[in-house]
């Protein structure tokens, strides 16, 4: 049984209730945008202490001076160190090495977090000032299948290898300023090792099944003349109408060639990472580093953008990737073009649940309707 209190309101209160619930919900936003401005400028900290060299210098090796260093690596000797390999290919500093690691901590790391971090900061300020992207019209409880249940195991093996890939990629690059500072030498060991032995191993699986995503996708991602249509009104923002879709929108084309290109320069330069034993030289596996983390590192950030638009950015697209299905409205709203080609298809719930029960083969088929 429900009990009512009931309270003496002067006629202010009902105004007074929905202003402080108005004020309070902007409190929330502001909030949140507070805490990642606060979060990307204790990570550009991160990036500077990275790239101040001389400090790194003196952690790694105390009580060498800066031109003690030089008079190594130019091949002099002093009285208290010599190569004593000299007359081998080896030398006591290894020249290009120290290159690869000043572009690494210099550029490659503040890149990814200025990019990481401004991608996050952009997306709060979008959130803030536009809000989600809701639906024009009702919904009118039809639905159309959109994504297969195998369409759907693909992409969500493939989000969450990309997530942990991530992850454990930026635990190798920032992690010992965090982690090992938080907990300790002997609780960061074991954090670091794990990461190098997910990210080696999930790599290749990941970069398997992305092309076999990428190739199940290609016939609706090629581009066609309505799609610079489509950047040019960003996407609906301008302009009182949505433009015009095909069953991928120019968002999701951009989003699709970006990992069709950037998505196989990482993979290719993962695997030059993860198999050493094929012959390539130290430079090239420089090399293979810094294409590898800077394009994963891009990537990132752009990923970010794609899961926020995926789920509170636009009303209706997640429950497409979840059960399958969208609302007649959504198709028509986003991809009208689309629409147009599968809206005889267009079913009720009871239809669905009983075209389930009935034929759940036609669920698990790769191919859409239309
Ligand atoms: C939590 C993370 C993610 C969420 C919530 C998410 C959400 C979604 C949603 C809702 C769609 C369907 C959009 C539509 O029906 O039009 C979609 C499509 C797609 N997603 Fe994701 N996604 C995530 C992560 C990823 C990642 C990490 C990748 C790749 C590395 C990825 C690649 C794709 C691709 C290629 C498409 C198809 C777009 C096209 O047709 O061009 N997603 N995603």
């Amino acid at each position: 049984m429900t009990t009512m209190t009931t309270t003496t309101m002067t006629p202010e209160a009902p105004a007074l209730a929905l202003w402080g619930r108005a004020f309070f919900q902007r409190c929330w936003r502001i909030g949140i945008l507070l805490l990642l401005l606060a979060a990307s400028l204790g990570m550009s900290q991160l990036a500077v202490a990275q790239a101040d060299t001389d400090r790194e210098m003196v952690t790694a090796a105390p009580g060498i001076s800066a031109d003690q260093w030089r008079q190594v690596r130019s091949g002099e000797t002093g009285p208290n160190y010599r190569d004593s390999r000299f007359d081998s290919t080896y030398s006591l500093i290894n020249s290009s090495g120290e290159t690869w690691r000043q572009i690494r901590n210099r550029w490659v790391s503040p890149f990814g977090l200025i990019a990481i971090g401004g991608m996050i900061v952009l997306i709060a300020l979008f959130y803030f000032m536009v809000g989600r992207k809701h639906l024009d019209e009702p919904r009118t409880g039809r639905k159309l299948l959109r994504w297969s249940l195998l369409m759907r195991s693909l992409h969500w093996t493939v989000a969450t290898l990309f997530i942990t890939l991530a992850l454990t990629g930026l635990n190798l690059l920032f992690g010992k300023f965090v982690f090992r500072t938080l907990f300790g030498d002997a609780v960061w060991a074991w954090m670091i090792s794990a990461s190098k032995v997910l990210h080696n191993y999930l790599g290749p699986i990941f970069g398997v099944l992305l092309v076999v995503l990428l190739i199940s996708l290609l016939k609706d991602n090629i581009p066609k003349k309505h799609d610079w249509v489509w950047f040019k009104k960003a996407g609906g923002l301008t302009g009182k109408h949505h433009p015009d879709a095909g069953f991928a929108n120019g968002g999701e084309k951009a989003w699709y060639w970006l990992l069709a290109t950037a998505g196989l320069v990482v993979i290719a330069s993962g695997f030059v990472l993860d198999f050493p034993n094929y012959g390539q030289g130290r430079d090239t596996m420089q090399w293979a580093n810094i294409i590898h983390a800077v394009g994963a590192l891009g990537l990132t950030a752009v990923a970010l953008g794609h899961i926020y638009i995926g789920t509170i950015g636009t009303e209706g697209s997640l429950e497409g990737m979840t059960t399958g299905y969208v609302d007649e409205t959504w198709a028509k709203e986003h991809h009208n073009l689309w629409y147009e080609e599968v809206k005889d298809t267009a079913m009720s719930e009871e239809e669905i649940a009983a075209h389930k029960t009935g034929s759940s083969s036609s669920d698990i088929s790769v191919t859409k309707p239309g």
